[in-house]
């Protein structure tokens, strides 16, 4: 795992370089997009890249880690919605080249079967975009969630629930109770993680994450299993972190 730490801005530039050389070596890459306000700026540097220098992600394709059971399509806060406002609204993908989990589907077993059986067509996903929730889940799999597991429906904890409300003008009750999400084993799948962390509510998170013991009550720290992982935090998401001069002095001398 490898653990870059500097400013929020200093992350997203990083994080956008990721983005830019994977489609720079493979103009039609899968990528992995995630929601929540850490990957923003990220998204806005990409479309920044795109108008002002012909960042191209027309031959790409790109698959969302989750979304809400519940809303009506066209709510705002539905994922499908939040990432064409976000980011592909503002970019070239061709049309249909990015997925979402179907959370209106009327089967949603099925569903979550298709969406898995989608991402295995195109090639699966060369680059991962994730954030991580304050009780350390990535996309919606909560704390408990097994390593292995495939795209699935998830209960919302409480505590996910609270810290989504800031989305629902803080009205918990309108937070939906229902997930569809990627599993672990969908995304330890994809060939290269970059994971975003920014602000000290994902300290202890991060913390448990990078430093902790393997164990499913914090769902990230199945990313200490895969092979090739970018964690990028500024100085508070890091601030927990024991080795966090030797994580730097390690990126300084690369
Ligand atoms: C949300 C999303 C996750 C996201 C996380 C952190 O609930 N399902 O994919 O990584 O919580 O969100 P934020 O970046 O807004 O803190």
């Amino acid at each position: 795992m490898e653990v870059v730490i500097g400013s929020a801005e200093q992350m997203a530039v990083l994080a956008a370089d990721a983005v830019e050389e994977l489609l720079s070596e493979k103009p039609d890459a899968v990528i992995g997009l995630a929601t929540g306000s850490s990957p923003l700026a990220l998204y806005a540097e990409l479309a920044r890249r795109h108008a002002e220098r012909g960042l191209s992600f027309a031959q790409a394709r790109a698959f969302l880690l989750d979304e809400y059971v519940g809303l009506p399509v066209g709510h705002p806060e539905r994922y499908a919605t939040v990432i064409e406002r976000e980011l592909t609204s503002h970019v070239d993908f061709a049309p249909g080249a990015v997925q979402v989990p179907d959370g209106a589907a009327d089967d949603l077993e099925a569903a979550c079967a298709a969406y898995e059986e989608a991402i295995a067509a195109a090639g699966g996903v060369d680059l991962q975009l994730l954030g991580i929730g304050t009780n350390g889940h990535l996309a919606f799999n909560e704390p408990c969630a097994p390593p292995t597991s495939r795209t699935h429906i998830e209960t919302l904890t409480e505590q996910t629930r609270r810290d989504n409300a800031r989305f629902f003008d803080g009205d918990l009750d309108a937070v939906p109770r229902l997930a569809m999400t990627q599993g672990l084993g969908t995304i330890l799948d994809a060939r290269h993680l970059v994971l975003l962390a920014i602000g000290p509510a994902k300290a202890e998170a991060v913390q448990h994450m990078v430093e902790g013991n393997l164990c499913e009550t914090w769902p990230a720290t199945v990313l200490q299993m895969h092979p090739h992982v970018t964690v990028l935090l500024d100085q508070e998401a890091a601030s927990l972190l024991e080795n966090a001069e030797r994580y730097r002095a390690a990126w300084a001398g690369r």
